[in-house]
């Protein structure tokens, strides 16, 4: 049935920081938006530009708008966390969906551009889940992937993320703080503002690191865990100074084959 006519809303994963990241079928779907949705969440203006850049070289099909929407201003100081965290939750579906509906016409189609891939540690698809529980506006979700940090880290160190047939875990730096040993032997960490490879303390392990992965300013560092773990501290920090701000992914693996019980066969 063709008769319905709904507001299609892309979630276009744009790749880690290279614009030419962004796969043919971004670029596609990028031509058919009316209406480009920005979450202002006070990004770094590099990101800012990043995504500009991608709507000025992509969006030239057809007019199209660019409609900010302001974040909800959160207490950080509730008195009662879980219910403050739900009421924000609501808040910023009722927001955003009242944008959707507003700004974006019943056959419109809508998008939100996403740093990396939408699958990887991006909150979009989950918010507009919520937006459609509120049910404020109906629309269609239609998801584009897009190259993640993980990938442009391990392209730009030209390695593959394992082993042959061993597994990898992907997880935050919150969850490998305090931990001496990886939980596998590839274990690439995201979102690390506590610098916790610095916790890693074996001897075997081996760190490779990236920040501003695809960017024009990319920094990456390699070797044994215990004798650049110092530097990437360092770097990290004077790269932090220098910008106000950073992205930094790595990879921390045990380098001798003491792993055969990971090895598939
Ligand atoms: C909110 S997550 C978004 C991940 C994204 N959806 C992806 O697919 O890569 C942000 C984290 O991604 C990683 N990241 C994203 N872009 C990066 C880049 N260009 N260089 C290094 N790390 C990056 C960092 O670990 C950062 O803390």
């Amino acid at each position: 049935v063709h008769d319905r006519t709904v507001r299609t809303l892309f979630v276009i994963g744009i790749g880690a920081g290279n614009p030419e990241h962004l796969t043919l079928q971004g670029v596609a779907a990028i031509q058919r938006v009316d209406v480009f949705f920005v979450i202002d969440k006070g990004n770094a203006p590099e990101l800012r530009e990043l995504r500009d850049g991608l709507i000025g070289r992509h969006a030239t099909a057809k007019p199209h708008r660019i409609v900010e929407i302001p974040e909800v201003e959160r207490d950080r100081t509730p008195e009662d966390y879980e219910s403050e965290v739900a009421d924000w939750h609501r808040a910023r579906a009722v927001r955003i969906g009242g944008a959707i509906r507003d700004e974006l016409d019943e056959d419109g189609v809508g998008a939100f551009l996403v740093l990396g891939d939408p699958s990887l540690y991006d909150s979009t698809l989950r918010l507009l889940a919520r937006v459609r529980e509120a049910r404020l506006v109906d629309f269609d979700v239609e998801v584009v992937p897009g190259i993640t940090s993980v990938q442009a880290l391990a392209a730009s160190h030209g390695v593959p993320l394992h082993g042959v047939g061993e597994p990898v875990l992907i997880t935050t730096g919150r969850r490998l703080a305090g931990r001496a040993d990886p939980p596998v032997p590839n274990t690439v960490v995201m979102l690390d503002g506590l610098e916790a490879f610095t916790g890693v303390d074996d001897p075997d392990a081996e760190i490779l690191w990236g920040a501003y992965l695809g960017m024009a300013d990319e920094i990456l560092v390699a070797g044994p865990l215990d004798e650049v773990a110092e530097e990437i501290v360092e770097r990290r920090a004077a790269a932090r100074a220098e910008r106000g701000w950073i992205l930094d992914t790595y990879l921390v693996r045990r380098t001798v084959a003491d792993d055969e019980a990971w090895r598939e066969g």
